[in-house]
């Protein structure tokens, strides 16, 4: 096996939003300017929702503002709704996430609404971002596991995908949230989401709570998905998602590729660099928590 994988590096989103305490912009700017020589083509650096319920992600729009931006380099930010959006624009994001659910359990939790109601939500957030020449992200969690409704059926999880895929994203993150998915599990919904989505169009989100997201990774790449969502260090978790661990660690998944036969463009050292700086706020966010 060979060819390229990129790694899309989320620690500084998915991964600091679950950190307790207050972790300063100087910080933020710190891990991300120093992800930025690392190779990635993408960045999720922000988080444009309510502070009430992340209260993490409430400097996202300094954060943009404090970061040197690296040509070539997108910086991403989740938008929920249409003030998430406004502020994204504002803050200079160079494309912009929706993300639902495929359970009715955790899109309750998350973001307040049904999935029905989510999607009503997003689709003018789609429809705007578009029109301001904005790239539109789409995520759906809980793709195979949810920490509230137990299994998910793959079919439904390739509804939510089919529902995002007409609002026009360029491509569907798909998240095992809680880390619970079985490479078995996972291949059931692949297959399903298949019918949906082509692979081009399609990542992997693997949360490394049980330790198997190297496995549904190899289940992916093997369906053909060549885009997979990581954090540096294994930061992270959801606060909506009792249980969730981090991503899986961006260095973890790289060195594995890299023994597969792919090429993820990466540069080991500067990972470990950047390594340290997430250890570093950690160890910040816990002094503030
Ligand atoms: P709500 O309470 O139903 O909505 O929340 P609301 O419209 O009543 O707003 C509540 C308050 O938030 C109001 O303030 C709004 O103004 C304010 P108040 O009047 O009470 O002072 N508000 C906002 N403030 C800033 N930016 C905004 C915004 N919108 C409203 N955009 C809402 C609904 C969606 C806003 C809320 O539920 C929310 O923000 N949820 C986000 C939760 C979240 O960020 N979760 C983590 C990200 S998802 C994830 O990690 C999974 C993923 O990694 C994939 C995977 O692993 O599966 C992507
Ligand atoms: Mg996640």
């Amino acid at each position: 096996m060979s060819g390229p994988v990129e790694l899309f590096e989320v620690g500084p989103r998915d991964g600091l939003q679950n950190e307790p305490g207050e972790i300063s912009v100087a910080g933020k700017v710190r891990l991300i300017d120093c992800l930025s020589r690392a190779g990635f083509r993408r960045i999720e650096v922000a988080s444009f929702v309510s502070p009430k319920w992340v209260p993490q992600m409430a400097n996202s729009g300094e954060v943009l503002a404090g970061i040197t931006r690296a040509p070539g380099i997108s910086y991403a930010a989740l938008t929920p709704n249409m003030r998430g959006l406004e502020a994204a624009l504002e803050a200079g994001a160079d494309e912009v996430a929706i993300f639902g659910s495929a359970s009715e359990g955790f899109s309750k939790a998350n973001i307040n609404a049904s999935i029905a109601e989510s999607l009503k939500r997003f689709a003018p957030v789609a429809e705007a971002a578009r029109a301001a020449s904005l790239p539109v992200r789409g995520y759906v969690s809980c793709v195979v596991e949810c920490p509230y409704d137990g299994p998910v059926a793959p079919s439904e999880t390739a509804r939510v995908v089919a529902a995002l895929r007409d609002m026009g994203v360029y491509e569907v993150s798909l998240g095992d949230t809680i880390g619970q998915g079985t490479p078995e599990a996972v291949d059931a919904m692949l297959s399903a989401v298949l019918e949906e989505m082509p692979a081009p169009k399609l990542a992997g989100h693997f949360h490394d709570t049980s330790g198997r997201a190297l496995e549904n990774i190899e289940v992916a790449l093997g369906r053909g998905l060549r885009v997979f969502d990581t954090a540096i260090g294994g930061l992270g978790g959801c606060p909506y998602a009792p249980g969730a661990k981090g991503n899986v660690a961006t260095g973890k998944v790289a060195a594995r590729l890299k023994a597969l036969g792919y090429e993820t463009g990466l540069d080991m050292a500067v990972l470990e660099e950047a390594e340290v700086i997430a250890q570093s706020l950690r160890a910040e966010g816990a002094q503030h928590g």
